[in-house]
């Protein structure tokens, strides 16, 4: 209590000083709040003085925002907050903004880095920002030292240097993936051309890459240590974490004594070392140094090639493998690496055990946390793609299971005095283990040949019996596993005859119910990471915007495809069923005003599809927006009226089913570069037998303006309710106004009513959008919003068919009939029967969208 008060009244006393006297004095605090700011003789130093923050020039004329050892002579910069937008003025300032950001200006007021780089700026106010004993630079709530909490921090943006407690590697959560770049020169902190980054897929490790290309892997983690870095081992004044879980990928170390210093860089020439600070010399100790040797170049020996630095040549073919080109090989220049001596024969290959491997590259490798090294060996020997396994982790005799299915590529084998890396089993032919280990440069451990061959010789019959349990358990598995799917596809038609009980219709289900369709799907399977990596882990940036049952964002996958991911929210149960429905409907479909779905991703927990993407998201946002709506010229509104015509016939006619829409609304009209219009959004979309016309539900989902009376109010609905959706459509793209809440107060009439009020006074045209002024045909819009009107009629049965609508739309000289009274739907009415107990009250921006459950 008695620190914090003086630390305060000492901060107070402080800041009072720096006001008055804001030159060259050093705060001796660690926190800047929203009220002052650092400028360019300032700097904060953390609580007990190990690190320092505040302005420098590394010798290039420019400056930077930089953290140093506050303790260590020889100035030594382990974060660079603007290392790409140095400061070139003389000064700068950074400060806490109004919204709870950082940001750094420079002399003229221009901003060079903000904490905030993304589009939403943080909206928490009173924030400030702390420099922590750990080297982390914190912004966080004022009264709140939580680490959770922290709004920001420079932990999650390394620069080149990885201290104690940072973590390398990915966040799943927070979609954060951190890594080292390093200087680009020892005196400009620019970011460099190499790069340390975990890798996520397969079995993690980390690599080191100049641009795109690899240069070093660390192998990846068997427990103790990365499997190529062996001088990991031994080490008494740290603790390495490696953590693999659902919440993050990460490689982090701490310090067993705190006072004393380490640090991991990368060098502007790749060159990754550990330094430690000795404080009887005052210089930093290199503890090791990576790359080491030829070896660790990533694949000096090529695909199955192994490399041992102890050897001469360094490159080996292991037995059942020779050289592929042999007179480079002779060369020395083994990059071409090895191929299979005999021809592989799945049923009887054996597993050669190599002892203190470095394991191959394993981005590809297929993982299983649960199998033990048996297991792991009966899967290997069964599948004929597999050629090798291992364990994942080392530790307590060994656990879980790696399996390549590709080249092996990037090994290397340690001398049994370095201790490092691991037993790999690699395929080959039986004829081949019983051959004597390659000659010469084979390091043959013990050089006790004989005894490798036991080795072998037991762990073949061993494996023999193990692989007769194994296809005992795995028959009987697959009988279990049988049964099970039947017993999920029987209880999912008794869902859906309660369903049909309730008066949702699919008198298809015999082809398309459930799991059989799931299986019959043609369409690519993502995988839940993947997507997350694409969409910046599901980040509020990358959100596009909310929809049926879930949220949709923009994602960009590895080979740099836009996508659109919709995610469909946890918490609705209902949400899966839906989400099978428009899977199995809109993956048999194809037009062009239909959005295209590109492949999907069920996993346990996560339902996610995969569409193109709009790069002019959707019609609402353009034609209920002042400023955009002056972009839709009359040319394109009738394109997209013409388009979304044509694409709601195919789906009421032309495709192979007979599909109900059910949801046709502007925020549902997606726009391409070429402002054409696609229908998206097939969540509530029902398959219709090609025979029926009409069915009825309790479950009225739809949107409040869009629906047709006899479905609103009775559940009713048909190819006819989405005429009438339609119908609506066309008046909102006329009028640039949104048939709900666009009351006229006078008369208490929505556009509907407005619209029909017009047509019989003759002043149709009075409807038209300000927006397109007199750029548009008369005779065109009449004829639109005629057939506006002919859509949205009271009775289903006066409302025109949508080829009708198309043909009407298409031609100048067919007659059209006068509309009758459109069925009004007035806000009075709606109170009583529908209750605005929302489905998805996500909906906000784009219409309401309701339910109403047991409408009667
Ligand atoms: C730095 O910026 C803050 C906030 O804009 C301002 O109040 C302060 O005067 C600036 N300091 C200097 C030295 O320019
Ligand atoms: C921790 O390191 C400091 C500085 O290197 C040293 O003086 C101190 O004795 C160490 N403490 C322990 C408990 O080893
Ligand atoms: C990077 O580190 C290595 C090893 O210490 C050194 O030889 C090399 O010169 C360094 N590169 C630069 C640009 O300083
Ligand atoms: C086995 O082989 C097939 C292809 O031949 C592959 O798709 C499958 O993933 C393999 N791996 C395992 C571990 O079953």
């Amino acid at each position: 209590m008695k620190t914090f008060h003086s630390h305060v009244s000492t901060s107070i006393f402080i800041f009072i000083f720096s006001v008055f006297y804001s030159f060259h004095s050093v705060l001796a605090i660690d926190t800047i709040t929203s009220t002052q700011s650092l400028t360019i003789n300032k700097t904060l130093v953390s609580n007990g003085e190990v690190f320092e923050l505040g302005f420098f020039d590394p010798g290039n004329g420019n400056l930077y925002i930089g953290i140093w050892y506050k303790q260590i002579q020889q100035k030594t910069y382990v974060w660079v907050a603007n290392r790409d937008t140095a400061i070139n003025s003389s000064t700068g300032n950074l400060t806490i903004t109004d919204n709870g950001n950082m940001v750094l200006v420079d002399e003229a007021g221009a901003v060079a880095w903000s904490s905030d780089d993304s589009d939403q700026s943080t909206q928490v106010v009173n924030t400030v920002a702390q420099l922590l004993d750990n080297g982390n630079f914190v912004l966080r709530p004022q009264n709140d030292q939580n680490p959770e909490n922290y709004i920001w921090q420079s932990f999650d943006y390394p620069t080149d240097t990885l201290l104690p407690e940072m973590k390398l590697g990915w966040d799943k959560k927070s979609g954060i993936h951190r890594f080292l770049r390093p200087w680009k020169t020892n005196n400009d902190p620019g970011t460099g051309d190499y790069s340390f980054k975990m890798t996520i897929n397969g079995f993690p490790e980390i690599l080191l890459s100049h641009n795109e290309t690899k240069t070093w892997r660390t192998g990846a983690w068997n427990g103790k240590m990365f499997s190529g870095v062996p001088v990991m081992k031994g080490v008494s004044i740290m603790q390495f974490e490696f953590r693999d879980t659902s919440d993050e990928i990460s490689y982090s170390f701490k310090m067993l004594n705190s006072s004393v210093h380490s640090r991991l860089v990368i060098n502007s020439s790749g060159i990754n070392q550990r330094y430690v600070w000795l404080e009887t010399t005052k210089a930093w100790n290199v503890f090791w140094t990576f790359p080491v040797d030829f070896c660790d170049h990533f694949e000096t020996c090529g695909p199955f090639g192994i490399c041992d630095a102890n050897a001469a040549p360094i490159c080996k073919c292991t037995t059942g493998f020779r050289p592929k080109n042999k007179h480079a090989w002779d060369l020395r220049d083994g990059s071409d690496g090895c191929e299979r001596s005999s021809k592989l024969d799945c049923g009887s290959d054996g597993f050669l055990r190599m002892k203190n491997m470095k394991l191959p590259e394993s981005s590809k490798a297929f993982v299983d946390r649960k199998m033990n090294l048996s297991e792991c060996g009966a899967i290997c020997k069964r599948n004929c793609s597999c050629a090798a396994y291992a364990n994942m982790n080392i530790t307590e005799g060994g656990s879980g299971c790696v399996i390549w299915e590709v080249d092996l590529i990037d090994m290397r084998q340690y001398a049994e005095s370095e201790d490092g890396g691991q037993d790999l089993y690699v395929r080959v032919a039986a004829s081949d283990l019983d051959k004597p280990p390659m000659t010469g440069n084979t390091k043959n451990s013990s050089g006790n040949g004989s005894k490798v061959g036991r080795v072998v010789g037991i762990s073949i019959s061993a494996c023999g019996v193990v692989i007769f349990l194994l296809i005992l358990y795995f028959y009987l598995r697959k009988k279990k596993k049988a049964q099970t799917l039947k017993r999920s596809s029987i209880r999912k038609e008794r869902t859906e005859d309660v369903i049909l009980k309730d008066g949702v219709i699919l008198p298809s289900r015999r082809d398309y119910h459930g799991d059989t369709v799931m299986d019959e799907l043609e369409l690519p399977l993502f995988d839940f990471t993947t997507l997350a990596i694409a969409t910046n882990n599901f980040s509020d940036t990358n959100k596009l915007g909310q929809g049926g049952f879930g949220c949709v964002y923009k994602g960009t996958l590895m080979e740099g495809e836009v996508v659109a991911v919709k995610r469909l929210s946890r918490v609705c149960e209902q949400g899966i069923e839906e989400l099978k429905n428009e899977v199995r409907l809109i993956a048999k479909l194809q037009h062009r005003n239909l959005v295209r779905v590109l492949g999907c991703c069920i996993e346990v927990e996560e339902k996610l599809l995969v569409y193109e993407f709009m790069e002019n998201k959707s019609l609402d946002m353009f034609l209920f927006e002042k400023e955009k709506s002056m972009k839709l010229n009359w040319k394109i509104r009738i394109s997209i009226i013409r388009g979304c015509a044509r694409g709601l016939l195919y789906l009421h006619q032309d495709s192979r089913f007979k599909i109900i829409h059910r949801d046709m609304k502007a925020s549902n009209i997606l726009l391409d570069k070429e402002m054409q219009p696609k229908i998206s959004d097939f969540g509530i979309a029902r398959i219709f037998g090609s025979d029926q016309t009409e069915a009825e539900t309790k479950i009225v989902v739809g949107t409040y303006g869009y629906m047709s009376p006899e479905y609103a109010m009775e559940g009713h609905f048909s190819t006819k309710s989405d005429v009438f959706s339609f119908g609506v459509l066309i008046l909102e793209i006329i009028s640039g106004k949104r048939n709900r809440g666009s009351y006229n107060t006078s008369n208490n009439l929505n556009l509907l009513g407005q619209a029909w009020t017009l047509w019989n006074e003759g002043n149709a045209l009075q409807l038209v959008d300000y927006a397109l002024g007199d750029r548009f045909s008369k005779n065109e819009v009449l004829r639109c919003i005629q057939v506006g009107l002919l859509c949205v009629q009271g009775q289903p049965e006066d409302r025109p068919s949508m080829s009708k609508v198309v043909l009407l739309l298409s031609s100048e000289t067919v007659r059209m009939p006068q509309p009758k009274h459109p069925g009004l739907f007035t806000r009075k009415t709606d109170n009583e029967t529908v209750s605005p107990s929302i489905v998805d009250d996500n909906m906000t921006i784009n219409g309401i969208t309701l339910t109403i459950l047991d409408g009667r």
